[in-house]
C-alpha cells in the first residue's frame, strides 16, 4: 500500500505519523510546496522508526509528483488552516485553487488512486475533487465526520463521566460549526441510549461543544488542530488498506441518499479496499431531517462560489 500525503504541515505530518505507527503501509510520500519541508518532515519521522518500531518507508518531495506515481491512496491536506475567529468557509478563495491543482497532479500519476480530502471548507473541496478529477465517486472521500464523531464521543464521555470506550456516537451532515449534526438520538453507552443518562442541559452542552470543537481548539492553539485530524485520516486509510469494511461517517457525493443529490455531505459509509463500498441510510428524526436539509442548503451556497 503506497500512500501520498500532500501538505506536510500540521495535519499532513500527524497523519503520516499515525499511518506509519500503525505499520500497515509499505510507503508514505509527503509532498509540500515549501522547499525542503516535506523532505525534512519525512527524515524526522523516519528517525522515529527504530524507536517506534515501524517499517513504513517515509520520503518527502518538494512538488515532484512523479515520486507519488502508483499511489493507492492520496490525502490532500494542502492549503491554509483557519485562524481564531475564522470560519472554515472563509478559506475557499485560497484553498480551492490549491486543491484543484493538487488533484490534477495526483490523478496524472496515479489514475486509480483513492483521494481523501481534508483541506477546508472540506465538503466543498470534496465536491471540487469530484468535479475536476474524473475519478469514480467511490474513490473520493471527504474527512470530517470521523473527526467530529471522535470529538462527540469525547464530549459524551465527559458529560457521562464515563470512559470513552463506553460510548458510541456519530456526527453527520456538514463539516462546519453550524452544519454539523451530532446524532444524539443514536448515541449509546454500552448499548443504552445516552439520553437515559443525560439531563436536557447536558445533552445541549454535548451537542454545542461538539459543533464548536474545532473552533475551541483554534482559539486555544492559534491555528487548527492536528492530532485528532491526523488520527481520523489514518483510520480511513487503515480501513482501505486492510479492507476493513469499517463504517465511518465521511463526506460523500450523494445521489438521492438522504434526499440529496449533487452535493458532498457527511453520511455513514462502509469503507474498504475499493473506497466507499456502501452508503448507509439511517433513520433520522424529523428534527434531524430538517437540520440535515439546512446543512445541505448552506453547503450548496458555498459550492456556488466554486469556479471549475
Ligand atoms: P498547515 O499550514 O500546517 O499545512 C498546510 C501545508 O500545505 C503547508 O505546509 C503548505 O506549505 C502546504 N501547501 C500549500 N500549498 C500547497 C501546494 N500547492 N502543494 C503542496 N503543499 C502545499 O495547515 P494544517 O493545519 O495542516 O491544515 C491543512 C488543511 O486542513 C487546512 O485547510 C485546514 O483547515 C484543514 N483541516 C481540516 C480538517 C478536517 O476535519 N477536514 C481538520 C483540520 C484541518
Amino acid at each position: 500500500m503506497k500512500v501520498t500525503v500532500v501538505g506536510a504541515g500540521a495535519v499532513g505530518a500527524s497523519c503520516a505519523e499515525y499511518i506509519a505507527m500503525k505499520n500497515f503501509a509499505s510507503e508514505v510520500v509527503l509532498v509540500d510546496i515549501k522547499e525542503g519541508f516535506a523532505e525534512g518532515k519525512a527524515m524526522d519521522l523516519m528517525q522515529t522508526a527504530s524507536l517506534n518500531g515501524f517499517d513504513t518507508k517515509i520520503t518527502g518531495t518538494t512538488g515532484d509528483y512523479s515520486k507519488t506515481a502508483g499511489s493507492d491512496v492520496a490525502v490532500i491536506t494542502s492549503g491554509i488552516p483557519r485562524k481564531p475567529g475564522m470560519t472554515r468557509e472563509e478559506l475557499i478563495g485560497i484553498n480551492a485553487g490549491i486543491v484543484k491543482e493538487v488533484t490534477e497532479n495526483l490523478v496524472k500519476h496515479s489514475p486509480n488512486v483513492i483521494i481523501i480530502v481534508v483541506s477546508n471548507p472540506m465538503d466543498t473541496m470534496a465536491y471540487l475533487v469530484h468535479k475536476t478529477s474524473g475519478l469514480p465517486k467511490e474513490r473520493i472521500i471527504g474527512m470530517g465526520g470521523a473527526l467530529d464523531s471522535a470529538r462527540f464521543k469525547y464530549r459524551l464521555a465527559e458529560a457521562l463521566e464515563a470512559p470513552i470506550s463506553d460510548v458510541d456516537g456519530m456526527v453527520i451532515a456538514a463539516h462546519s460549526d453550524t452544519g454539523m449534526l451530532p446524532l444524539l438520538s443514536k448515541a449509546t453507552r454500552n448499548g443504552v441510549p445516552v439520553t437515559a443518562f443525560l439531563s436536557e442541559e447536558k445533552q445541549n452542552y454535548v451537542i454545542e461543544e461538539t459543533k464548536v470543537g474545532g473552533a475551541t481548539l483554534t482559539k486555544l492553539l492559534g491555528t487548527s488542530a492536528w492530532y485528532a485530524p491526523g488520527a481520523a485520516v489514518s483510520t480511513i486509510v487503515h480501513a482501505i488498506a486492510c479492507d476493513q469494511k469499517k463504517m465511518i461517517p465521511c463526506s460523500l457525493m450523494l445521489n438521492g441518499e438522504y434526499g440529496q443529490s449533487d452535493i458532498c455531505l457527511g453520511v455513514p459509509a462502509i469503507i474498504g479496499r475499493n473506497g466507499v463500498e456502501k452508503i448507509v441510510e439511517v433513520e433520522l428524526t424529523d428534527a434531524e431531517k430538517a437540520k440535515f436539509e439546512e446543512a445541505a442548503k448552506a453547503v450548496r451556497e458555498v459550492n456556488g462560489d466554486l469556479k471549475f
